[in-house]
């Protein structure tokens, strides 16, 4: 299993959706009683669930470290527990829901049939469309660089990044009906004033540890050279960002697309 750690979750899930939550429509929120947030993590999207629900909502990952920055950061019950075999009674909820999880899974289906037996109503997830992320900058090679890794990681990694259009049959073969697909889009803008996620993150390319936390997944497709060439330019693409930053002309701005399936368990 992949870890995250919670400065990596609190970085990618800064300001989503803050904006807005009409993608979450189908959830049909102000109705739920008992919510399990699957694979949690620090409770990015709990949180949002819990501002947006009546009902309880329960956080379950698998590690127990990132559970702990949860349970600091709002009063909600947390449980330890494996997605594909949640540890709960059949429908001990009214709604089964994960973000970014299913992604991280090598048998994704697994996870979602789980998901069928601990909830009563609905069953839903929220995944990144990795394969669709839009960036642009005023470094023009971090643009150039970021698709490059982008590619070789999505080629590296041993799940589906790119899960997208193809949850809703995963949704059906498990016997979901009723299965519908909105898109939130998840924007985020760096311009001046930079703020410390901003300096944090142009030091991380700086120094090269944002591309080290992928190290792992490039070295499958890239050679030691390769990968050595790749983490130079990296590196001075990140000096240039750093450059431009101490003279506020940075820009930078990235939509990550995510695809929120939701489906209904048939009586
Ligand atoms: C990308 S993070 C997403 C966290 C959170 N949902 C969010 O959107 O910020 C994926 C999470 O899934 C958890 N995870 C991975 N495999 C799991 C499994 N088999 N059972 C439960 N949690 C799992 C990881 O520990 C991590 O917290």
């Amino acid at each position: 299993m992949r870890k995250f750690s919670p400065e990596y979750l609190r970085r990618t899930r800064e300001g989503m959706w803050d904006d807005s939550r009409d993608a979450l429509q189908d959830l049909s929120l102000p109705d739920r009683s008992r919510v399990l947030d699957v694979g949690c993590g620090t409770g990015e999207l709990s949180r949002v669930l819990d501002a947006e629900t009546p009902g309880e909502v329960v956080c379950l990952d698998a590690d127990p470290e990132l559970l702990r920055v949860a349970r600091e950061a709002a009063d909600l019950p947390t449980v330890v527990g494996d997605a594909t075999r949640l540890p709960f009674p059949d429908d001990t909820f009214d709604l089964v829901v994960c973000q970014a999880l299913l992604v991280n899974l090598p048998r994704p289906t697994d996870a979602i049939e789980s998901f069928t037996r601990a909830s009563s109503d609905l069953v839903a997830a929220v995944e990144p469309d990795n394969a669709a992320v839009g960036v642009d900058s005023t470094v023009s090679a971090e643009v150039a660089l970021e698709r490059s890794v982008r590619e070789s990681y999505m080629a590296g990694v041993q799940t589906d990044v790119a899960l997208g259009d193809r949850l809703p049959d995963i949704f059906e073969s498990v016997g979901l009906c009723d299965v519908r697909t909105r898109r939130y889009f998840h924007r985020k803008l760096i311009e001046p004033p930079y703020d410390d996620a901003a300096l944090e993150d142009a030091a991380r390319k700086a120094n090269g540890t944002g591309l080290a936390a992928h190290e792992t997944e490039l070295r499958r497709t890239l050679s030691d050279d390769e990968y050595d060439a790749l983490r130079r330019d990296w590196r001075e693409m990140g000096r240039t960002v750093v450059e431009q930053m101490q003279d506020e002309r940075y820009r930078r701005a990235e939509v990550v697309p995510f695809d929120v399936v939701v489906g209904r368990v048939p009586e």
